[in-house]
């Protein structure tokens, strides 16, 4: 079963949309990565109309696919962007984003990012620590400008997802506490050049139950509640992204479920309320297409040992993520067998799967790995000096590639003997 159904059998060849995953790997080769802009849009418009009777603004979380079209799919959509570096800032501002559609995050932002941000004058920027609201004051009074501010708070709920993705425990580094945040707040007087303006949490992402929303939620509108007598005036209640997708057999609230448990608490607080999604605009869109360099066999296993690696898609890796993978081309007379499916690394920490139930692959067959549009090519790295791969984007019928293939004397341009 596909996850996406952007991405769908014909004859037993495998589509996106209207365009056959052959017809675009003829042309770019493998690995490769393909993403559905009919899916894009889908997810956009549902979030966003889940929410229509409040008021909202989406900003697309860049971290989980900053390709320049994937975010300006997202900007022709209306949405923001969230931002958490100066790459990303960059990479927002050029694919055409309002710097008043920009929010800056980031749990160490260096100077030179806080100054950029300012000289943009991006709608807001998110702060961690004390340390870092006394620097953007002091690096606004240089700039003559006034900076507007939210606190991220740490509301100490449990997300019940991955520790490494897990953001909103008084243990993680993220944010600051309750009552750490409402001391920052209740010093704005002091701050020349910092204003207020929102609130701001972010608990962990593939987060598939709604409970430590609304448990977050909570905390925040306490503290909302608390810097209003403050006379401090929020004008942004920020939630954040981590809505979590279905990878495998999880059962994800859907987005009408979460907008009819949230609206309620947040319609009375008089906010813009902000969502911060990645994952779930993005995951399910993509799919990275690999292709069976050998099979072989050892007394345990049989492996598909193919040309995608962790390079490529590091999240099965380092968090041991499921990805679903189907063949390109269905055969129908062939066995199912249980593989291990692995890249080229040199390190037994490079798999795409393991024990997965595959038709009988052979060499040169492809395969797709899915939920691949959401970290996937923006954790690609480039170890053993392998070219990260190219994507591309369906458009019903037509595709655009909108990535190339990394070039050796891209690798190397930057370095000389
Ligand atoms: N806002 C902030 C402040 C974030 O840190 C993140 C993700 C998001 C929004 C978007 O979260 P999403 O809606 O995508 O869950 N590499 C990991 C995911 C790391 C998420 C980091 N922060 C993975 O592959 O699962």
């Amino acid at each position: 079963m596909l996850e996406s159904t952007n991405f769908t059998y014909r004859n037993d060849r495998l589509y996106c949309e209207d365009v056959p995953v052959h017809e675009i790997i003829r042309e770019v080769g493998t690995p490769a990565y393909i993403y559905s802009k009919r899916y894009f849009t889908e997810r956009y418009t549902e979030f966003t109309q889940a929410f229509n009777s409040i008021n909202h603004t989406i900003f697309y979380a860049a971290k989980s696919n900053f390709n320049l079209n994937v975010i300006k799919t997202f900007l022709d959509l209306g949405s923001g962007v969230d931002v958490n570096s100066e790459g990303e800032l960059i990479r927002a501002l050029k694919a055409g984003a309002s710097p008043d559609k920009i929010i800056l995050t980031g749990v160490g932002k260096t100077p030179r990012e806080i100054k950029l941000g300012l000289e943009h004058d991006v709608l807001m920027i998110k702060a961690e620590s004390e340390e870092e609201v006394y620097l953007i004051n002091d690096i606004a009074r240089q700039n003559h400008k006034i900076a507007r501010v939210a606190l991220r708070v740490n509301p100490d709920v449990d997300a019940q997802t991955h520790p490494y993705i897990s953001t909103g425990l008084a243990e993680n580094k993220f944010g600051k506490s309750v009552d750490d945040a409402l001391s920052v707040y209740a010093r704005e007087k002091e701050l020349s050049n910092v204003k207020f303006t929102g609130i701001d949490m972010h608990i962990g992402s593939q987060i598939v139950t709604i409970d430590p929303f609304i448990e977050a939620i909570e905390r925040l509108k306490e503290v909302h509640r608390i810097v209003s007598s403050f006379d401090v005036h929020i004008e942004h209640f920020d939630i954040g992204g981590g809505i979590g997708v279905k990878y495998k057999d999880e059962s994800p609230f859907t987005i009408k479920d979460f907008a009819d448990a949230i609206i309620p608490r947040l319609s009375t607080c008089g906010c813009d309320i902000l969502f911060e999604p990645g994952r779930f605009l993005t995951a399910n869109a993509g799919a990275l297409i690999v292709q069976v360099l050998y099979t072989k066999r050892n007394s345990y296993k049989n492996f598909l040992v193919v040309d995608g690696a962790m390079t490529d898609l590091l999240r099965p890796s380092i968090y041991g993520s499921y990805h679903h993978i189907v063949p390109v081309d269905i055969y129908p007379k062939r066995e199912i067998k249980s593989y291990d499916v692995v890249g080229p690394v040199c390190e037994s920490g490079d798999f795409l799967a393991k024990n997965r139930e595959l038709q009988e692959g052979k060499q040169n067959d492809y395969y797709a790995v899915m939920s691949a549009g959401a970290y996937g090519m923006v954790m690609a790295s480039n170890y053993n000096a392998r070219r990260r791969s190219p994507e591309v984007l369906v458009d019903g019928s037509s595709y655009k590639v909108i990535r190339s293939r990394e070039t050796f004397e891209y690798l190397l341009y930057d370095e000389s003997i």
